[in-house]
């Protein structure tokens, strides 16, 4: 099976090495020559974990991967083309910005000689799939293709594995054709016992927001059931821990912090609410989700101001929106220390992978090349993004360099009774 991936993103790459390694022939297309370029040298683009080492053995050693900017000459060669774009917040507005969507079914419509599914990965309203086949459509007989929906659900830091052993795969379809199709291609996951849900094409769509919208909601749930453990003296994690041991209910994705990021949540929850707006529903349990989210950064920038001294130095440690990214997109962190640093603070950060991009975009923060170095002088230390690496900072040592023994630990990885026992203040969330 011969594969060609349009959208050389996070997505797209994550997905063309991944079908690699199950050993399909695969292109990846991308209209910016700088990153074919980069791409052809072996280099990602962005950190993720086994990415590199995928990315070089099947570009040099077993030559699977290849890398192109001319969807034309890629495509006649393809049984599947995968549409990776991004669908990203329209400015200004909640719902999903469709362009480059529309832009590769408009290319892809030029350049069907043979029959060739199309599958949309990209994250799309409902309704989406079938308008690609409407444009499809005009220039290609409908004999000549089928549109299906196989949304993702890959995690950044560990999307490789969640590539390779997925809970579920969704396929959204509406012919035996294509099922039959794509169920060839994920048949390496047959093995692993890999569950796949064969549903129409608008419950695929729906699948993936319902899903992330649900996340979304559990970590807000969690959030505030915090603020009500920090005024009564209770620890949200021990709740959390007796709540999710409920089978029912389930461990993952209640762990109280400043609240979701990244790339997915913020934007998928947003165009969720719009979509289900556009066909009269309220999706009023989601809005209030996004609403407690966005007052998170604030209460939590609130607690800092009300427990440190004003126009002090302050301390971030972790830049990007979760560890083992260098994604900073939606990052709480950042947004905390940048209204701090509007109040008059002076912030010291350090971050492992994300300090570059941090520093792209202009911010008045002051970089540290270790987490020691950007504790040196410090006032509060604020551990933002829970890196591995923070888990074990030697306090003892540190409490030596800093002005102040105080830590906002916004990821609860600390004991909070050790913390205290040598002589720091210690703000957890919910505890
Ligand atoms: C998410 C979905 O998990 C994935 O299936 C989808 O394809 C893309 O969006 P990702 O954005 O990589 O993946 O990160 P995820 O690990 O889900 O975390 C999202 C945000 O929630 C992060 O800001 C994280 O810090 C936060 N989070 C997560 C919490 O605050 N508490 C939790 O218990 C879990």
């Amino acid at each position: 099976m011969k594969l060609v991936i349009v959208g050389s993103g996070y997505v797209g790459l994550v997905t063309g090495a991944c079908f690699s390694e199950f050993g399909y022939k695969t292109i990846c297309v991308d209209k910016d020559q700088d990153r074919i370029n980069q791409l052809n040298s072996g280099v990602c683009p962005f950190y993720e974990p086994g990415m590199e080492d995928l990315l070089k053995k099947h570009l040099k050693n077993t030559k699977l991967l290849s890398f192109s900017t001319s969807l034309s000459e890629s495509i006649h060669k393809a049984d599947i083309v995968f549409i990776t774009v991004g669908t990203p917040s329209r400015r200004l507005e909640d719902d999903a910005d469709l362009k480059y969507v529309w832009a590769v079914a408009e290319e892809i419509s030029h350049n069907i000689k043979k029959y060739c599914l199309v599958v949309t990965k990209s994250t799309v309203p409902v309704g989406t799939s079938n308008e690609i086949k409407r444009i499809i459509e005009k220039t290609v007989p409908k004999e000549n293709f089928d549109v299906v929906s196989n949304p993702e659900f890959l995690r950044e830091g560990s999307a490789i594995n969640d590539f390779m052993r997925p809970d579920r795969v969704v396929i959204g379809t509406d012919n035996k054709k294509s099922e039959n199709i794509m169920r060839e291609l994920y048949r390496p996951l047959y093995l692993r016992e890999t569950p796949i849900f064969v549903t129409s094409i608008e419950s695929s769509e729906i699948i993936k927001y319902a899903s992330n919208s649900f996340l979304a909601t559990k970590i807000s749930f969690i959030n505030e059931v915090s603020d009500l453990c920090e005024v009564v003296g209770a620890n949200v994690q021990d709740v959390s821990d007796a709540m999710g041991i409920d089978q029912r209910i389930g461990p993952k994705f209640l762990n109280a912090g400043p609240g979701y990021g990244g790339s997915c949540f913020p934007k998928d929850v947003k165009a969720f609410i719009s979509t289900a707006k556009k066909f009269d529903t309220n999706l009023s349990i989601i809005n209030a989700v996004h609403e407690s989210n966005k007052k998170r950064v604030i209460k939590i920038v609130d607690k800092i101001e009300k427990n440190t001294k004003k126009n002090s130095s302050l301390t971030m440690l972790g830049l990007s929106f979760k560890p083992n990214t260098d994604d900073i997109r939606e990052s709480t962190s950042i947004k905390i220390a940048n209204l701090l640093n509007e109040k008059g603070y002076q912030i010291k950060c350090y971050d492992p992978e994300a300090m570059e991009n941090v520093k792209n975009e202009k911010y008045n923060f002051h970089f540290y090349n270790t987490a020691i170095e950007a504790c040196r002088d410090t006032n509060a230390i604020i551990i933002g993004t829970e890196w591995n690496e923070f888990r074990a900072l030697n306090l003892i040592d540190i409490g030596k360099i800093v002005n102040e023994k105080i830590i906002f630990d916004l990821r609860n990885i600390y004991n909070k009774d050790e913390v205290i026992k040598i002589g720091y203040k210690y703000y957890g969330t919910g505890k």
